[in-house]
């Protein structure tokens, strides 16, 4: 197996490369003045299993071009099967018509990716468990819940007595299940769910409400992806605001939009867990960011695959 990077993730393509015993083959990705991309393969690929790792994150159009023609450049070198490793998918919350008039981006990726020649592809916690149907390859979809649920279990709970001291938290209600799935590999840890009404012109949160008793306990807000911040900042504020001790983020994919890093320190929240399926530049970390790795996750997936 070759493993491949594109420009928007190397240290984890990298990082799971290491995980393989194996190293990232050489690229060469050039872009021309006017920001047009060239991308060549080096080494030979003829019959050989190919996987390329490209999060799709921002710039997203960018970044699915860059991918696009790196499949190509696979295809037309030879390579007897190209899998993609998408850790962060970017357009995947578009994935239906929400309002009378707009495009699904999600289809038109998934079916983009199939057509330059996508064999198989690996992503890392779907806004959606419906988005692998939107394709006809086979879709492998990891999760980060077991990162988590290890280290709640190694952070928090150790110093603890009680599960009744804790409850998990959905910030919203598309993230149920996946807060159903930690409770029960945390021995049913109890749960709460806010129900967001999000302006979805402006991207507003007002008038949430909660379900669930958090008074006097240790709030762990879980989410897929923090973008702009907003969806934490009127968690924490509905959870605070019911009586909860302590809150603590976990969410997979750090988007980081706009000022969400600084909105996201400014937070009571005593710390905010995020993976490594999107880089997060330097001036985008912050003291109370802590990073768990899923390269190890990817690397035993692609053994499997
Ligand atoms: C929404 O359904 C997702 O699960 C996230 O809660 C949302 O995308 C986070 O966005 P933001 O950080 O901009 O509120």
């Amino acid at each position: 197996m070759k493993i491949f990077s594109g420009s928007s993730n190397k240290p984890l393509a990298e990082k799971t490369a290491k995980e393989l015993d194996i190293e990232v083959s050489p690229l060469e990705i050039s872009v021309f003045p006017d920001g047009e991309r060239r991308i060549r393969v080096v080494d030979k690929v003829v019959d050989e299993k190919t996987v390329v790792l490209q999060s799709t994150s921002t710039p997203p159009d960018q970044n699915y071009m860059e991918l696009f023609f790196i499949i190509d450049a696979l295809k037309r070198s030879g390579a007897s099967q190209i899998t993609a490793v998408v850790p962060y998918l970017g357009y995947e919350r578009q994935d239906h018509i929400f309002r009378d008039g707009e495009a699904v981006s999600l289809e038109v990726i998934a079916q983009t990716l199939q057509r330059v020649g996508v064999d198989k592809l690996v992503a890392f916690d779907l806004h959606s468990i419906k988005v692998p149907e939107l394709f006809t390859i086979p879709v492998l979809h990891l999760s980060a819940l077991d990162l988590f649920a290890q280290k709640i279990r190694e952070s928090l709970i150790i110093n603890h007595k009680s599960l009744a001291d804790f409850v998990l938290v959905s910030p919203d209600m598309g993230g149920i299940r996946r807060i159903k799935m930690l409770s029960e590999s945390l021995g049913n840890m109890p749960y709460a769910t806010i129900e967001k009404n999000r302006d979805l012109t402006t991207g507003d949160i007002k008038d949430s409400s909660i379900e669930g008793d958090v008074k006097d306990k240790t709030a762990i807000i879980v989410d897929d992806m923090i973008s702009t911040g907003r969806t934490i900042i009127a968690a924490e504020k509905i959870l605070l605001g019911n009586g909860a001790k302590r809150v603590f983020v976990f969410a997979t994919h750090a988007v980081f939009s706009e000022s969400a890093a600084e909105l996201l320190q400014s937070l009571k929240a005593e710390k905010v867990f995020v993976t490594d399926t999107i880089f997060i530049p330097k001036e985008k970390i912050f003291p109370k960011l802590e990073m768990i790795s899923v390269s190890g996750v990817i690397a035993e997936g692609l053994r499997n695959f």
